[in-house]
């Protein structure tokens, strides 16, 4: 195992009511004027919306609305949120949704706070920004786990990029697992799938030896696979919901990453394409991850045959490492065809004039596995996955 420090700022509320029951005393603690950072209206529909309204009220703040955080935030989102929040004074950011408003409240809570161009400070001066209005999440939308963790995925649509910005963490984040029963399925499938993938993702990096870190990672594996397919035949189920919802926030806590390098190469890889096509990011993963996984093979057998026993079930009674490597990438592309979701590109409604060069050209290049990818390979596995 590597060396490592380990401390958690993110005080997490989760349950039944969990808001009604914790929120009043956050806000409290908090000044006067609050930002309220939604999406698209999906909270206007279901009643969260109402919901909380009346607790900032109820604690006597005055509200500024941020509306219509779009699925793969833009930086100039985050510029319009920075803004809004300089105008208003706002001391501190409620965000409410899924990963999307999450990540660029993150940034907004910093942008607001300095004058500086916060991509060019992080991207090509490599600083980080030091001042954050503070901030607390509302979950609405589970898979990212982004409420737990400082990093911002943000499309800057004009250098075709979507990258990590580094923000603050949030002060406490609400997760109701009921306030996730409304989300289309789709997005409770796709959800799930990067809960999956963030923990394989983990598990792929370094050291290649079993350790707790993996051992943990394992049992989150299975959860997601057991839980998911109890939403698929009984959406309703909610418990079944929450244990995604934590399994999803555990995905993105850190406590998966103690003692190791990770990999995340099939996450760059989506990234980009998202930045030339702005698809769903779940879906993206789904079709990337066999493709990559085959060409990490044999590189990458021994980790795969241990995912095959421990969370696929495979029986590896007579069976090479490599032949229970292939039958972990068997098991999940079937999972993923159970769970509905898309197989190809083509599938996810991608163009076929997409210029997939040019996405390889731009994703980075992650070294934490055992097998380091080139461009041209990264190609190829776009490629096929058309
Ligand atoms: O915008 P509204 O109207 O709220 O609708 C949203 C959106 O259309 C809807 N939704 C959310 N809660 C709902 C609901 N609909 C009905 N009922 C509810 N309770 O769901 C749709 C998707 O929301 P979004 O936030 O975009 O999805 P997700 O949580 O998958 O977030 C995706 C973003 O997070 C980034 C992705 O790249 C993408 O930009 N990621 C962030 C990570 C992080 N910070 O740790 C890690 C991930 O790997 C990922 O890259
Ligand atoms: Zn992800």
């Amino acid at each position: 195992m590597n060396t490592f420090t380990y401390r958690y700022p993110v005080t997490v509320y989760f349950g039944e009511r969990a808001a009604e029951k914790n929120l009043p005393a956050e806000l409290a603690r908090v000044g006067q004027n609050v930002m309220l950072a939604y999406g698209g209206g999906s909270i206007k529909r279901n009643g969260i919306y109402d919901e909380l309204m009346g607790l900032l009220k109820a604690a006597g703040k005055t509200v500024t609305e941020f509306s219509g955080i779009m699925s793969n935030p833009t930086y100039a989102k985050v510029q319009e949120g920075a803004r809004l929040a300089r105008e208003n004074d706002v001391d501190f950011i409620l965000a409410v949704g899924g990963g999307s408003v999450i990540d660029c409240c993150k940034v907004v809570s910093a942008q607001a706070k300095t004058d500086e161009d916060l991509w060019e400070l992080e991207t090509v001066l490599r600083g980080s920004p030091t001042g954050f209005i503070p901030m607390g999440a509302v979950v609405t939308a589970f898979g990212t786990g982004a409420e737990m963790n400082n990093g911002a995925v943000i499309t800057n649509e004009t250098k075709k990029v979507k990258g990590p910005l580094w923000g603050a963490f949030y002060d406490f984040a609400i997760l109701d697992p009921a306030y996730t029963m409304t989300m289309p399925m789709s997005q409770v499938i796709s959800g799930s799938f990067d809960a999956l993938s963030h923990c394989m993702e983990t598990y792929m990096g370094s050291p290649m030896e079993t350790n707790l870190s993996d051992e943990i990672n394992e049992a989150c594996q299975r959860s997601i696979i057991r839980n998911l397919r109890v939403t698929l035949s009984d959406p309703q189920n909610l418990i079944a919901r929450s244990e995604l919802v934590w399994a999803a926030a555990m995905g993105e806590n850190g406590m998966l990453k103690i003692g190791k390098v990770t990999d995340f190469q099939a996450h760059m890889l989506e990234h980009q394409l998202g930045a030339y096509t702005d698809c769903n990011h779940g879906q993206g993963l789904a079709v990337i991850h066999p493709v990559l996984y085959r060409h990490m093979l044999p590189e990458a057998a021994p980790q795969f045959a241990r995912l095959a026993v421990n969370v696929w079930g495979v029986d590896p009674g007579g069976r090479t490492e490599l032949e229970l490597a292939n039958a972990f990438i068997d098991a999940l592309s079937s999972f993923i065809r159970e769970a509905g979701l898309p197989t190809t590109f083509t599938e996810m409604g991608i163009p076929a004039d997409t210029d997939y060069k040019a996405i390889a050209d731009t994703t980075v290049l992650t070294g934490g596995c055992c097998r380091k990818f080139t461009r041209d390979e990264l190609l190829a596995v776009l490629l096929e996955c058309r």
